[in-house]
């Protein structure tokens, strides 16, 4: 699997690419899950791109109706051969799989006519880390389902800033000096980076508008990466709604970066986003096992699954082969998923009233605006006489 002589000799440096790209070309039935012939397809065009080279390892996987594209190599960030083999799996999923199963939405997140270049801004996420493998190189991949990019602010923040979630912020020399924190801002098309602890405050006033502010990536100060988010808004891309971000994260952990337990721990609190039941509704985002990796009640509840992976020598290391860690398959979530449920109910209690559905902004994506252009020439001004209401 080794891909070039000095990889993993005593002395040289490995840059490690992670590339974690992902789509929803179509699922059954409805928008539940994807086919496993899908993700046949997709293990068996990764496959041959290991043969020839272009990648070290790869992991495919799901979550709902989202197929993710876990990749390795040593191309950089941004490789267009990397990002033209995964929109050409997508492609081929949606020509030799969901098209002739007519799967639910076939090929829906492959906005652009062709490939251009990068993958970027033609419709799939994608998440990317380069990095020098340290001795021991942990990797975590988190991987939600029916909510947007702005779900990650939370999280990113518990884990990289929040001393009451990461105990090594206050304990461990090396993650003392804080991180940066890369957030943009989608409106303006422009991005900013702060400085933890020294900035936190504004940080915050920032990242409290997920639909808006999205943190993008975070650095530790003296420049080691340690996270990175697929940023992409499809209804922004397509000016209309076409499904949900349903956005992934790729985190380093351990050994001057937060504990695997201390990056679990940001996900223990089941915290509202938007994306539930057609993108218009807040929902908690719980964290599920892969064996839950679906999403049923009213087209929930938000998911998000962690894959744990160690990196040897750019290649992919899980249980078996390059199968990863379930890593909330544990009773310790269990109570977790207990209070999403509870959250879930008191939530659907309110039906099609805020704070379920979201605010008026953010449904301007969605087919809300075809239904209340109907009442528009239906309205009088205020000051005009009241007839009797007519039914
Ligand atoms: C899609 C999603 C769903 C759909 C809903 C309506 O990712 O989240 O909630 O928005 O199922 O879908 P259509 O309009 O295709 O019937
Ligand atoms: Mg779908
Ligand atoms: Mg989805």
């Amino acid at each position: 699997m080794l891909i070039d002589v000095e990889v993993g000799m005593e002395g040289f440096v490995v840059r490690t690419t992670v590339s974690v790209i992902k789509a929803d070309v179509g699922s059954i039935p409805g928008h539940h899950t994807v086919h496993p012939k899908q993700l046949e397809l997709a293990r068996s065009l990764m496959a041959e791109a290991v043969d020839d080279g272009v990648v070290a390892s790869y992991h495919v996987t799901h979550v709902g109706d989202d197929i993710q594209l876990i990749m390795t190599h040593g191309r950089g960030e941004n490789d267009r051969t990397i990002h033209e083999l995964a929109w050409n799996i997508f492609q081929e999923i949606t020509r030799r799989v969901s098209k002739p199963l007519k799967l639910y939405g076939a090929g829906q997140d492959l906005l652009a006519d062709s490939f251009s270049g990068n993958i970027r801004g033609a419709g799939p996420g994608v998440a990317e880390l380069e990095f020098e493998e340290r001795k021991s190189e942990p990797i975590l991949i988190f991987c939600a389902d029916k909510t947007n990019p702005g779900a990650w602010n939370l999280p990113l923040y518990k884990i990289f800033a929040d001393p009451f979630n990461t105990a090594g912020l206050v304990i461990d020399p090396s993650l003392h000096e804080g991180f940066c924190f890369r957030v943009l801002d989608l409106r303006e098309d422009a991005f900013v980076d702060l400085t933890t602890p020294e900035e936190l405050y504004d940080l915050l006033a920032l990242i409290g508008t997920p639909s808006r502010y999205i943190v993008e990536g975070v650095r530790r100060r003296d420049g080691l990466p340690a996270a990175a988010a697929s940023t992409s808004r499809l209804s922004l891309i397509a000016g209309r709604y076409v499904g949900k971000d349903d956005p992934v994260l790729i985190v380093r952990a351990q050994h001057g970066l937060p504990a695997l337990g201390e990056v679990l721990e940001a996900f223990a609190f089941p915290h509202l986003v938007a994306g539930f039941m057609r993108g218009s509704h807040y929902g908690p985002l719980t964290p599920v096992s892969m064996k839950d990796a679906v999403v049923s009640r009213f087209d929930g509840p938000p998911r998000v699954v962690g894959l744990g992976f160690q990196i040897a020598d750019r290649c992919l290391v899980g249980l078996r082969g390059t199968e990863p860690v379930d890593l909330f398959a544990d009773a310790a979530f269990d109570r977790v998923r207990q209070q999403a449920f509870d959250v879930t109910d008191y939530m659907r209690r309110h039906g099609p009233v805020m704070p379920h559905l979201l605010g008026p902004e953010e449904m301007e994506y969605t087919t809300m605006p075809q239904v209340l252009s109907k009442l528009k020439n239906r309205f009088k001004p205020m000051h005009t006489p009241r007839i009797a209401m007519q039914g």
